[in-house]
């Protein structure tokens, strides 16, 4: 992470996990786990229905809640699907889109992807934006061209100054869920690669400005080693978001990796 240029951000993805009572006693495990010193944000992404819950569970603590998913559109006949102005009236400040199980299971495109961008930052959230190849694409070595793909769709029509608003998040399908991580070598290779498109595309201030988090099997054994490459400036974390005591975990790490940084950038 560079905290000199961009803030850290340790997120959760809750998926399809976590009840608005289930939300209370996390809270009471995560809440004494909560540095003071405000070194990374913190963010929870709930489903839409627990997200008042949670909202109130973290009031007064420095957690920011997301969402997981919203419509592009304001308003109207779309069953079962939440607006981002929805997301903003339950309390959301983040929301993730694009997710790979979104667009795996719900067929959700790269054009879907930008214009749920687009609603999302009109509506005052901050996007999570999530891309990532499969083990097939790795395998062929088209992660990165894949990737420079759908940064391009999804962020189509932004300019300089609000790609700043927009948070990456680098997630190998193949990483997600299966315990297998990146490597930080591998998965700061991409974070570097997704830096460079930023530059090319939005200039180097911008580029500089844009946290990138490393999501997939994140856990607090493997979290200060990620944390500690240049390109990636936190990290999405699905399964050990579950469990306060290994977010909790997770957070220390990103706390430690910001002190050192600050250290360095101090004795420079
Ligand atoms: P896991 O941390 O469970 O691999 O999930 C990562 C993820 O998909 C976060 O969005």
């Amino acid at each position: 992470m560079n905290k000199k240029y961009r803030r850290a951000i340790i997120a959760g993805n809750w998926k399809m996990n976590m009840t608005p009572t289930e939300v209370r006693d996390y809270a009471a495990e995560l809440k004494p786990l909560i540095p003071k010193e405000k070194l990374c944000d913190i963010v929870l992404c709930a489903p839409a229905v627990t997200i008042p819950a949670a909202v109130r569970a973290f009031r007064a603590t420095r957690v920011a809640i997301g969402g997981q998913n919203m419509h592009y559109e304001a308003s109207g006949a779309y069953t079962g699907e939440i607006s981002a102005d929805m997301l903003v009236a339950a309390g959301a400040k983040y929301t993730i889109i694009g997710h790979s199980e979104r667009r795996a299971y719900y067929g959700e495109t790269d054009a879907d992807v930008n214009k749920k961008l687009h609603a999302a930052l009109a509506a005052g959230l901050r996007p999570i934006v999530c891309v990532g190849e499969t083990l097939d694409q790795r395998e062929t070595g088209a992660a990165c061209s894949l990737i420079n793909y759908q940064l391009s769709m999804a962020l189509y029509g932004l300019d300089a100054t609000t790609v700043r608003r927009v948070t990456i998040a680098y997630e190998p399908i193949w990483a997600i869920g299966t315990g297998r991580a990146a490597t930080a070598e591998d998965a700061e290779e991409v974070c570097r690669d997704i830096r460079i498109f930023l530059r090319s595309n939005f200039g180097a201030r911008s580029a500089r400005a844009v946290s990138i988090l490393y999501g997939g099997s994140m856990k607090p054994a493997n979290a200060a080693e990620l944390l500690a490459c240049p390109d990636i400036d936190g990290g999405l974390i699905g399964g050990a978001s579950l469990k306060a005591g290994e977010f909790g975990q997770i957070i220390a790490a990103a706390q430690e990796t910001a002190r050192m940084q600050r250290e360095e950038d101090e004795a420079e």
